[in-house]
């Protein structure tokens, strides 16, 4: 396909990294200079392009923009009828950026995460999901959602990564005070965990590692007892609100 990426930032950039050398015909915009450059010199199917010769190019257009500025940015550009548009702007809903867009059609508002660069990423996602699964499955998986709602509470709960994370580095470093190779110690840390959540639900797992006494289980109570579980919807409600 023909794909434009209107805003070169953080997210636009990982995403094109992630589509470039699969057969796609791939135009950045200027902006972000170093950025862009950088992404025509690695992929040759990369171009960079002024945003109205991008527009023009495209079948399928990106808004990697920030949504303080995206409408007067999509004001000055002439789009036309048959492109679709796909928003990575998490403070514009689908009707806003159709307005901006007349006549191509804001086929998606989709939500990805940094790591679609290397591909194996969830991909948060309203309206056309059947374009997105064209162009990002079976690399990345598209989760369908229902209304912005529904994106709302996504964005909230997605944000339980950090915190994952913490909790692992903390382990990791206590490891790491412990163990000859603390780096070793990190990276088994980290498959562990990942490797075992892709294999399996929360529940399941947690009932797989409920050995009564076992370190698994004695661990989670402790860390229960002292209110994660609480402190997790606290924080989630406070994000909902
Ligand atoms: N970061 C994430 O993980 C993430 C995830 C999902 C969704 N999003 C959404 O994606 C959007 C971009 O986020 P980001 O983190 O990638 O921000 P960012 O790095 O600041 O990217 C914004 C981009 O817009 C460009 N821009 C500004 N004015 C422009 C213009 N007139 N013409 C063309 N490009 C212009 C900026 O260029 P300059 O650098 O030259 O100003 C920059 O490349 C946001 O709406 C955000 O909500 C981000």
């Amino acid at each position: 396909m023909r794909l434009g990426f209107l805003g070169c930032g953080t997210i636009a950039s990982a995403v094109v990294r992630g589509l470039a050398g699969k057969g796609h015909q791939i135009t950045v915009s200027e902006r972000s200079t170093s950025r862009s450059a950088a992404l025509a010199k690695a992929f040759g199917d990369v171009t960079v392009a002024c945003n109205q010769s991008l527009v023009d190019a495209s079948e399928v257009i990106f808004l990697g923009l920030m949504a303080e500025t995206a409408e007067a940015v999509l004001n000055g550009l002439v789009f036309r009828d048959g492109q679709q548009v796909v928003s990575f702007m998490a403070g514009a809903d689908l009707d806003q950026v159709a307005d901006w867009v007349v006549p191509a059609r804001a086929a998606a508002v989709m939500m990805p995460f940094p790591g679609i660069a290397q591909g194996g990423s969830p991909i948060m996602a309203l309206g056309d999901t059947e374009l997105l699964g064209q162009i990002f499955e079976p690399d990345n998986r598209v989760f369908a959602l229902w209304d912005g709602a529904e994106l709302k509470a996504y964005l909230a709960a997605q944000a339980v990564l950090s915190p994952a994370a913490r909790l692992v580095g903390d382990a990791a470093d206590w490891l790491g005070q412990r163990v000859s190779d603390p780096a070793q110690g990190e990276a088994f840390l980290r498959m562990l965990i990942s490797a075992s959540l892709q294999a399996s639900g929360c529940g399941e797992l947690i009932e797989a590692l409920n050995t009564p006494g076992g370190f698994n289980q004695r661990l989670r109570l402790h860390m229960e007892a002292a209110g994660m579980r609480e402190s997790l919807t606290e924080g989630l409600s406070k994000l909902e609100g």
